[in-house]
This record gives C-alpha cells, structure tokens and sequence, in this order.
C-alpha cells in the first residue's frame, strides 16, 4: 500500500517570483491538506545533504548554489497516494516536457530552476521530511 504523505519545497526561483501563494493553491485546490510548512533558507551544507544521491551528477554543483540562493517553503502534504498523484500535479523535471496544468509547465522557468520539489517514493518523503519538520511539527 502506498503511504498518504509526500514532501515539497517551493524552490527559491517560484518564491522570488512570488508564486508562492498560486502553487499552494493548486496544492491545496488538489486535493492535499498542508500539514507542516515553514520558510526557511538552506545552508550549502544542507543543500548537499539533501541532494546528497545527486553528488556525482554534473548538475550537482549548479543545483546546490541555487537551491540556496534564496528562501524555500518546504511543506509535509497529505493525501492518499500523495508520492504518485504530487509528481503528476508538478509534472516533468524539465518544464518544456511537463504536461500542461502542470505546475512546472506554468511556473518552472528552467530544467533547474524548476519552482518545485516532489518526494520520489513513501520512503523518501519520510526522510525528506524529517530533515526539516520535528516530531512536533508532523503532528
Ligand atoms: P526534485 O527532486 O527537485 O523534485 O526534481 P526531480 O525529481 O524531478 O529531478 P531530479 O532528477 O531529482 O533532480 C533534482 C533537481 O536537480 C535540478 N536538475 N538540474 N541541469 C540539469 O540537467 C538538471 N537536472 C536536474 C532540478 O532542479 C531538479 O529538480
Ligand atoms: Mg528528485
């Protein structure tokens, strides 16, 4: 069974455009209730560490110093089969292959600079997660 969590981060592109406001609506205008979110500025440290299974892709670097060149909304989202029907609300990696309605195909303005995260499987949506909300903040 799949689980009923995902994880996201409004990436710091859609949050400097001041999207913000519009993706969370199409979240929540899905279907997904917003259980835990906050804004917060990533450390190159942590940005490393999250996208830690990306460290020997080429895009590593360039994908570190954007993910902290401005503030990110990460959010813990609820919904049954949140993993699987998030990915299709955001849509594909590289805006010009994401499928209409998508978010990445109205706000992404880059393969990088793609406004959004989606978790890519219940176990790491967990993980995700757990880098950034406490016990607490999860309830
Ligand atoms: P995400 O993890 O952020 O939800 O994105 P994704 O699964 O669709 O894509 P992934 O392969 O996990 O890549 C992570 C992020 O790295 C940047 N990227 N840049 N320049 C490039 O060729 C390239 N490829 C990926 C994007 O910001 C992508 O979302
Ligand atoms: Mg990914």
């Amino acid at each position: 069974m799949s689980g009923n969590r995902t994880f996201t981060m409004i990436k710091p592109d859609a949050v400097e455009a001041s999207n913000t406001g519009n993706i969370l609506a199409m979240i929540e205008k899905a279907g997904f209730r917003i259980v835990a979110m906050k804004k917060t500025l990533l450390s190159k440290e942590q940005a490393e560490s999250f996208y830690g299974i990306h460290k020997e892709r080429p895009f590593f670097n360039d994908l570190v110093a954007y993910m902290t060149s401005g503030p990110i909304f990460p959010a813990i989202l609820e919904k049954d089969n949140a993993v699987e029907d998030f990915r299709k609300l955001i849509g594909a990696t590289n805006p010009e292959e994401a499928a209409e309605g998508t978010v990445r195909k109205l706000y992404a303005t880059s393969i990088e600079a793609n406004a959004i995260h989606g978790s890519d499987s219940d176990e790491n949506a967990t993980i995700e997660g757990d880098f950034f909300f406490s016990t607490e903040e999860r309830y």
